[in-house]
């Protein structure tokens, strides 16, 4: 037999042979399935929230005393651009959009540019309901409010806003869940 030839079936052999001990030999430990962890529910994502706006206070604080939000935003003419981007936004979302059915688009940015102008450090008129009296009968969840809160954040990065930016507007909302969600 030719040298290589012969060396090759020497190694496809020991490589047979190989196997057939593996196979013969103990049974590999039965390895444990990873468990995934279970989803968070909208409670716990909402909590998780409120912690991360506390847990960044003290940085939101700071870069607001250095220049206002309502600064960084762009003033009042971004901040109206955002608010008819959240109620196209919020009209559109298939969990929420039933609650908007028959808010006049006009008043509802109105109110909520002057409420966010004031809330970010600029001044306006707010001639809107106070958060307890605009949300008492809508029976709105933690799955609303995050729900709601995902089309903040996709019209903000539309907008071009930074994470600062996002995170200060999310957190400002987030300090509303007490007044605005009326059940878990
Ligand atoms: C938690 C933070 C929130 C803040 C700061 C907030 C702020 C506001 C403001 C300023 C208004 C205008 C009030 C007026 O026109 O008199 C408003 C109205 C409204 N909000 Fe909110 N909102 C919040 C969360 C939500 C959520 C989670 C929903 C539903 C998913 C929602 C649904 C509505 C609706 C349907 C209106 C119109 C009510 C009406 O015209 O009678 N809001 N909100």
């Amino acid at each position: 037999m030719h040298n290589v030839t012969f060396l090759k079936s020497v190694f496809t052999a020991v490589l047979v042979l190989g196997s057939t001990v593996a196979l013969a030999g103990p049974a590999p430990k039965a390895e444990k399935t990873p468990v995934a962890a279970p989803a968070p529910t909208d409670a716990e994502q909402v909590a998780g929230l409120q912690k991360m706006c506390a847990d960044n206070a003290a940085a939101i604080q700071k870069r607001q005393a250095e220049k206002s939000l309502f600064e960084r935003l762009g003033k009042e003419p971004k901040i109206q651009t955002l608010a008819e981007k959240l109620f196209g936004a919020h009209s559109k979302n298939s969990k929420i959009g039933h609650l908007f059915v028959k808010v006049q688009k006009e008043a509802f940015v109105k109110n909520v540019t002057a409420f966010l102008v004031n809330g970010t450090g600029g001044k306006a008129e707010y001639k809107g309901k106070d958060m307890s009296a605009a949300h008492k009968d809508l029976k709105i969840t933690n799955g609303d409010f995050l729900a709601a809160g995902g089309d903040v954040k996709g019209a903000m990065t539309e907008m071009g806003y930074g994470e600062n930016e996002v995170q200060e507007i999310v957190c400002a909302l987030t300090s509303f869940v007490p007044v605005v969600v009326a059940q878990k």
